[in-house]
Formats: C-alpha cells, sequence, structure tokens
C-alpha cells in the first residue's frame, strides 16, 4: 500500500516512497538519513527524514487501513511542542525544519510520494544515537501504571500513597522508565536503578529532571487548553553530527501517539476515561476481541469508515484546543 485515496477523506499516506537508501519504517513514522545533497542548500551534519505517515497502532499492532491526514496532525502538534521546548530552555531537540520545499528533486521518483504528500509531514532532524530508555512522566495514575499500583502499591520503584484510583491524579508527577523494545515487542517498565545500569546513572538522572520538567510546563499549559495530559513518553539521544552536544529530545513530543490526552471536561478519577484519541479504535478491537474476531496479534482487522472518521476527528480536536 503506497498512497491511497481514503474514501472521501482525501489523499492518505500509509506507506512514504522516496529515492533515499537505508529507510526504517517505524510503527508510524518511515525514517531515511538525510545525505548533505538531499536537501537545497545543502545541509551539513547527520540529518534524517522523518515523515509521519497515516498509519495507527493500537496494543503495538498496525493496522491496515490509514486514518487519512493523521500524520499532519502529528506533525503540527510535535513540532509545536518542539518549539515550546526550545523557546522556554527545557531541552535542545532535535528539530531542524519542517519545510517539504527544502528537499532536492532527487528525493523523489516517479509513482513514488510526491513533494505535496509531505508537506506537513515532515521533520528534518539530527541524527542521534538513541538511548534506549522510553522516558515516561505520568501526572495520572492509568494504563500500565495503574495495573503496577494495584499489585504493587508502587510504579517502577516508585512509591506512591494507598488508596489512589483508577485515573486519579497524583501529589506530584513521577518518572517511570520503560525499556524500548524491538517492534512487535512490548516496552517493559523498569526501575530508575534498573535504567541506570542500562545507560548510566549520570544520563539517567538527567532525563529524569529534563522529562519532568518538560512534562510540568507542557500538562500546565494543555490544561489551560481544555486538555489533561494524564501521562506522556519522551525519547532522547546523543546527536552524531560531532556537536559533543550531551543527550538531546528526539523523536515526537507529547501527541496522543505518545501520551494519553483527556478532556478535562468530564474528568472524573474512579474510573477509566474516555481519550481524545484511540478510545474509538480501542473500542471496536475491543468488541472484535470479545467476538473472537481478533486475537491483538498481527495482522490487524481493515477498520470501518465510522472509526475512521471518529479517529480523524478526535485527532484534529486535540490539535485545535493545544495549537489553534
Ligand atoms: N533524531 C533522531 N535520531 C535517531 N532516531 C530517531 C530520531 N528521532 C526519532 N528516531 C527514531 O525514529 C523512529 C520513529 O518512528 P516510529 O514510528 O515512532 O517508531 P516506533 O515504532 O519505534 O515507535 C523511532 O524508532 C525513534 O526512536
Ligand atoms: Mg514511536
Amino acid at each position: 500500500m503506497r498512497a491511497i485515496d481514503g474514501p472521501g477523506h482525501g489523499q492518505s499516506v500509509s506507506e512514504s516512497v522516496l529515492a533515499l537508501a537505508g529507510v526504517r519504517r517505524g510503527k508510524v513514522r518511515d525514517v531515511y538519513p538525510l545525505p548533505e545533497d538531499a536537501t537545497v542548500p545543502a545541509g551539513v551534519g547527520a540529518r534524517l527524514l522523518l515523515v509521519a505517515t497515516d498509519r495507527i497502532s493500537a496494543f503495538d499492532v498496525v493496522m491496515p487501513t490509514p486514518i487519512a491526514g493523521k500524520g499532519r496532525l502529528l506533525t503540527r502538534l510535535s513540532t509545536f511542542w518542539l518549539r515550546f521546548i526550545e523557546e522556554r530552555g527545557l531541552c535542545k531537540t532535535h528539530l531542524l525544519s519542517t519545510d517539504a520545499g527544502a528537499l532536492a528533486d532527487r528525493c523523489f521518483v516517479t509513482g513514488g510520494t510526491t513533494r505535496e504528500q509531505l508537506e506537513g509531514r515532515i521533520t528534518i532532524a539530527r541524527a542521534a544515537r538513541v538511548i534506549p530508555i522510553e522516558c515516561v512522566v505520568r501526572g495520572y495514575l492509568e494504563g500500565s501504571g495503574w495495573k503496577e499500583y494495584r499489585t504493587s502499591g508502587s510504579v517502577c520503584g516508585v512509591a506512591l500513597p494507598a488508596g489512589l484510583e483508577q485515573c486519579a491524579r497524583l501529589p506530584e508527577p513521577i518518572f517511570t522508565p520503560a525499556t524500548k523494545e524491538e517492534m512487535g515487542k512490548h516496552d517493559e517498565n523498569v526501575s530508575f536503578e534498573r535504567a541506570s545500569r542500562l545507560v548510566g546513572e549520570g544520563v539517567m538522572r538527567r532525563l529524569r529532571e529534563t522529562s519532568l520538567a518538560i512534562y510540568r510546563e507542557a500538562a500546565a499549559y494543555a490544561l489551560s487548553r481544555g486538555i489533561i495530559i494524564a501521562d506522556t513518553k519522551f525519547e532522547f539521544g546523543v546527536p552524531v553530527d560531532g556537536s559533543g552536544d550531551g543527550p538531546i529530545l528526539i523523536d515526537e513530543a507529547l501527541t496522543p501517539d505518545s501520551s494519553r490526552f483527556w478532556p478535562v471536561e468530564g474528568y472524573r478519577a474512579g474510573a477509566a476515561q474516555r481519550s481524545f484519541d484511540k478510545q474509538y479504535l480501542r473500542e471496536y478491537l475491543e468488541s472484535l476481541v470479545a467476538a473472537g474476531k481478533w486475537d491483538k496479534q498481527p495482522p490487524g482487522p481493515e477498520l470501518p469508515e465510522s472509526v475512521v472518521r471518529a479517529t480523524q476527528k478526535k485527532y484534529g480536536e486535540a490539535c485545535d484546543r493545544l495549537v489553534g
């Protein structure tokens, strides 16, 4: 599947096709190393081209049906946050440009993805050696954090007060790292000590402090726009461009793909919240599982038009509230 016309909602990009070698396809983004002559003007240092496609994943399985326009919304949101983070001096980021016009003609092939299709969905970024720890910050108790708390009273070794309900707001945001696993495997929550043994304690201290600081400022801003960022995940990497810079923020930041967004109206601890983004998708998939029609293993099922539309609407709404 390349670029296809979604029924009634414009052209989507499921998988990019460019004249650039060495693509690595993640669940959502296609990542290309960007040679110096691939941009105008020519670039210096090691750079990557990240293309946010319209793929969507749930339960770590990529669905065969694209959500047209999702890649653009994700890029708009992520770019907004990366700038927000830099402007406030919270952390350097990998963001260099989002201008598809900067790509040289030689990046494109006949029948492949066009410059127009790339507009609004690309990030030109500093290439980094990825630190293999997912830096998760939680301000509220849900998901794997809630699960762990119910059995042990703590999350990733962070002790929490007794008697917290599902989705409760935590007294303080907590840092709960996870190992970054290969495609298809689920990430695993680890203690701060275990993460430190893997990548070094000095590094982990710095990532913890930075992640918490970004979360605090971003969550306060989002709240003023009617969105609770219940939790989120950051990735960091050490630039390989010879700058000698320490860890910088890479990947996407503070999108519905990397975070739990809840509308502030209607928030009530004690039960699951309606989320902004994948709620319809997850409910649909769970209904298939309950009916014995899917087992949460790849391949994922084709999605009905109603789920595609509802999901598009939700991503758009999150984007409008935060950036609009
Ligand atoms: N600046 C960067 N340098 C190196 N790798 C990066 C950078 N930014 C993002 N990445 C990597 O690119 C990939 C983005 O694609 P994504 O679809 O999110 O993949 P995944 O399925 O691993 O989540 C991730 O593996 C991420 O670690
Ligand atoms: Mg990712």
